[in-house]
């Protein structure tokens, strides 16, 4: 009996000793976690920005703001709307002319606003109208919120980052660490049409996307995922598979727009690598970013995140034979590109 009183102590202590160290060492996890973010969606009213905007009022850190901007008059609605969401995030809905107070004190901007895509189109086909959309947006940012992490859906990404970029160079608040394509949606189809290919829990695929956002311009690196390999076959079929994913949403929607909730839910995946990395926290994720004496000016690494945006851009690693070529093949399209948002704003 006293011995078995004696075992239930010492176990008690254990358990005990074990809790305190777990309180000490999860301390400085829980005040991360709860470092309220300000988040501007610009382009809240639209179908990504309503998909995003929603995940990130259920997803961000208590205590963060969500301002959401829409030249769309139903955007205050979006905003009442989410509000009865009973999370610890602020939403409020601002319309076309008060874009500087939607930014105001952001931490984070992220613009799904734009025309998308109809079947027939080439995301270059929406270079026209989307330009002079995010020149005017990026504007705002640099009167507003000059120091914000910007990421960019709005397409064609492969110009409208530069446009973004160069408008910020010309008002002398550009700072290249803090200026994102988001390429998150090529990452997260990769990852469901290899785990439907193999077979493998979706959890732990993951599928290097590197390039642009754009037809060849999207190159999904099958041959650095861990855990299946894939055959010549499989490699030729797949990859164009998920540079043309985008247009099979476009087709499947038949004029009714392109993808906004898969859009969403990548948006907010790549937000929240953003806002881990303004915590303090380590993280790594993959993003369409200026490169220093890359394969061209812009082009989607492997970055590290941390409180002051991209801390390091890593190297993509080996290439096969396959991925080598397709790189090499489509570089002439992607800096083209790259050129026609530089020149929008020369
Ligand atoms: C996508 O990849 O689904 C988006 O860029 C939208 C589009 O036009 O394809």
């Amino acid at each position: 009996m006293v011995e078995n009183i004696l075992e239930i102590d010492r176990i008690n202590l254990f358990l005990v000793a074990n809790f305190i160290i777990l309180r000490a060492t999860n301390v400085s996890y829980l005040k991360l976690r709860r470092i309220p973010m300000k988040v501007a969606v610009l382009g809240a009213a639209g179908g990504i920005g309503q998909a995003l905007s929603l995940l990130l009022k259920t997803g961000l850190p208590a205590g963060s703001e969500l301002s959401l901007y829409d030249v769309a008059p139903v955007v205050p609605g979006v905003a009442v709307d989410l509000s009865h969401i009973p999370t610890d995030v602020k939403v409020a809905g601002f319309g076309a002319d008060d874009l500087n107070k939607a930014l105001e004190g952001s931490d984070i901007v992220l613009i799904p606003a734009g025309m998308p895509r109809k079947p027939g189109m080439d995301r270059a086909d929406l270079f026209n109208v989307n330009a002079g959309i995010i020149k005017t947006l990026a504007e705002g940012i640099v009167a507003s919120c000059p120091k914000a992490l910007v990421g960019i859906i709005t397409n064609p990404v492969n110009g409208t980052v530069p446009i973004v970029a160069e408008v910020f160079k010309k008002a002398g608040t550009y700072d290249a660490k803090r200026v994102f394509g988001i390429t998150t949606l090529d990452v997260i189809r990769s990852e469901a049409f290899v785990a439907e290919l193999k077979g493998v829990d979706v959890a732990t695929v993951k599928v290097p996307v590197i390039g642009g956002h754009s037809g060849t311009t999207i190159l999904p690196l099958l041959s650095q995922v861990e855990g299946v390999s894939f055959t010549a076959e499989e490699v030729a079929a797949l990859t164009p598979r998920i540079q043309n994913a985008g247009t099979e949403v476009v087709n499947a929607k038949a004029g009714g727009g392109s993808a906004t909730l898969s859009m969403g839910a990548a948006a907010a995946r790549f937000c929240m690598s953003l806002v881990k990395g303004l915590q303090g926290e380590e993280v790594v994720d993959y993003a369409y970013v200026a490169v220093e004496n890359g394969d061209a000016e812009y082009f989607a690494h492997p970055v590290r995140l941390g409180k002051n945006g991209v801390e390091e851009i890593l190297s993509y690693g080996e290439l096969s034979a396959f991925e080598t070529k397709a790189k090499n093949d489509m570089l002439e399209t992607l800096k083209k590109d790259i050129k026609e948002g530089v020149d929008f704003m020369a």
